[in-house]
């Protein structure tokens, strides 16, 4: 099974996709890390050399290429996709075909404060921000109904750590856990 981690920026797609690999003993993917290294630019180089637009076809082209590479292995997979994957929607109709989708709904506050320590100079979309709770809110409010309309599941996170969020995706999902993992 491949489980595809979405959601808002902030709201710990990678940390908890690395914890829940983990889990399962499975490979574990990051999508912008892996236009990052396919492309050699950052993704604030990405977007501002070549434009959004050129990075939402990015993301088309990476994710469609690591699905179906994983496509002839029967074992687990999980990917953290970027904040904005799922709004384009050739990207959305890959991943109903082929991952079992998960989105990693956070609230407002969690989001603005995991986003003040993380910091956004890697976020393009935020980085000009004059009111970062005003402009996440408000491109969360676009964004909330693809997130839960693309989501086979949704966990909502606020409060929990990496830990029991991966444990919350294993048993929605039916996913099985190594067994080393299961003796914690
Ligand atoms: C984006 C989110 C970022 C990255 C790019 C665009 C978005 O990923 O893909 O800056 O549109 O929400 P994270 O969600 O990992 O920050």
């Amino acid at each position: 099974m491949t489980i595809a981690l979405t959601g808002f920026m902030g709201c710990g797609k990678s940390s908890v996709a690395a914890c829940l690999a983990q889990r399962l003993g499975c490979f574990f993917f990051d999508l912008d890390d892996t236009i990052r290294m396919g492309e050699e630019l950052s993704v604030p180089e990405i977007f501002s050399q070549r434009g959004e637009k050129a990075f939402r076809k990015l993301e088309f082209e990476y994710l469609e290429r690591i699905l179906s590479d994983y496509e002839e292995f029967p074992v687990d997979m999980v990917l953290a996709l970027g904040g904005g994957t799922v709004t384009t929607p050739e990207c959305a109709n890959l991943l109903k075909d082929r991952a079992c989708t998960v989105y990693l709904r956070a609230g407002l506050e969690t989001l603005v404060s995991n986003l003040e320590i993380a910091g956004i100079q890697e976020r393009p979309l935020l980085c000009g921000t004059k009111d970062l709770r005003t402009d996440v809110g408000s491109l969360l409010g676009k964004r909330s109904p693809i997130y839960e309309k693309t989501a086979d599941v949704i966990i909502d996170t606020d409060g929990l750590s990496d830990e029991s969020i991966a444990d919350r995706i294993i048993s929605s999902v039916g996913a099985q856990p190594r067994k080393e993992e299961l003796l914690h």
